[in-house]
């Protein structure tokens, strides 16, 4: 894949500054997408890498539910080992780009005190090492992925999770104030949102680049106001995907370890650990949990009716003619 960096427009590059006022964070515009720098030095190896047909992807923009959706997939795909499931899903279900998304030189430079272990500095070789069956998250837009999985040369299956942009955008904000103690206002951070100025924005590009993809058999593009409202269907849904079949009672037991309660309260399976490491490198006076709210439709208590309105134009000008709605 050849990569073409471009400049940001200026306003959008002065609210990029204002918002990420973070030493550790340096974005660029790469091929159309807001991406770290560091991208560009891992983004051979991304091309290629050695997919396997035996793999198993879940792919997102971060804030769509992807941990919810990875320990879903690997609970079934596992047939609902539990017992294992006790490791934390970093490790059963590593995050392939995530070395190419922060620039862990500076900040082990800066933090010499601090344990970060390969799979974050070297993610594309950790996980090119594992055994199989792999499963692997990347956040990665589907034009970025390894080049087996682009041209369908391999075709391991590939799960996509979207979430309403507003839901999102909500959650991200509140995620991204613990972890990169984010300046500006609530109102910045949409601004950006909407201008695509958030790592891997534009956001509906993101997603149509895998909706666009649905029609493959081995992609599955699920939604998070799905597994709210009817999550014993979305499992039934993903398991036949995967090739398996529940008994009602697995199908029952799955559908409570997958409730926010038990993610919140199962320390596999929600993050702490992320967020703790997240506020040792950058330190923030915010506070919260990974396992947040774990509600839809947080935009109508936090957005102005303002906001809503232009979130609302900006979903009806890009899901136009695409059989996409939330
Ligand atoms: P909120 O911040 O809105 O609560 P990701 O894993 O892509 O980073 O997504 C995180 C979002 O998914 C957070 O949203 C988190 O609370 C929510 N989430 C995680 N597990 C969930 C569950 N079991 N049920 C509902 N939402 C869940």
């Amino acid at each position: 894949m050849h990569i073409q960096i471009e400049r940001f427009d200026d306003e959008l590059e002065d609210l990029i500054k204002k918002v990420y006022n973070n030493p550790f964070r340096s974005f660029v515009k790469m091929n159309g997408v807001t991406m770290s720098e560091t991208h560009k030095k891992f983004s051979d190896a991304i091309e290629n890498f050695q997919v396997r047909d035996d793999d198993v992807w879940v792919c997102s923009i971060p804030k769509s539910g992807t941990t919810w959706t990875q320990e879903m997939v690997w609970c079934i795909a596992n047939d609902l080992d539990y017992e294992r499931g006790k490791i934390s899903l970093t490790d059963r279900f590593p995050y392939f780009d995530l070395s190419a998304r922060s620039e862990w030189p500076a900040i082990l430079k800066a933090n010499p005190g601090i344990q970060i272990r390969r799979e974050m500095v070297d993610s594309v070789n950790y996980v090119a090492d594992l055994p199989s069956p792999r499963f692997i998250k990347t956040h990665l837009p589907f034009k970025f992925l390894p080049r087996q999985l682009r041209t369908g040369e391999k075709k391991p299956k590939i799960i996509y999770i979207a979430r309403n942009a507003k839901d999102t955008c909500i959650s991200r904000y509140h995620y991204c104030r613990i972890t990169e103690n984010l300046q500006g206002s609530f109102e910045d951070w949409c601004n950006l949102f909407l201008q695509g100025g958030v790592m891997y924005g534009p956001y509906w590009k993101h997603v149509l680049g895998y909706w666009e993809q649905r029609i493959e058999d081995n992609v599955l593009f699920l939604k998070y106001e799905d597994m709210k409202q009817d999550l014993p269907s979305v499992i039934k849904k993903t398991a036949t995907f995967l090739g398996k079949n529940l008994t009602t009672d697995q199908l029952s037991s799955l559908t409570e370890h997958l409730s926010f309660e038990s993610m919140k309260l199962n320390p596999a399976a929600n993050n702490e650990d992320l967020i703790h490491l997240m506020k040792e490198i950058t330190p923030s006076k915010f506070e919260g949990k990974f396992m947040r709210s774990g509600k839809i439709n947080q935009w109508k208590s936090e957005m102005t009716p303002d906001m809503i309105e232009r979130f609302d134009q900006w979903t009806r000008e890009n899901l136009k003619g695409t059989g996409l709605s939330f």
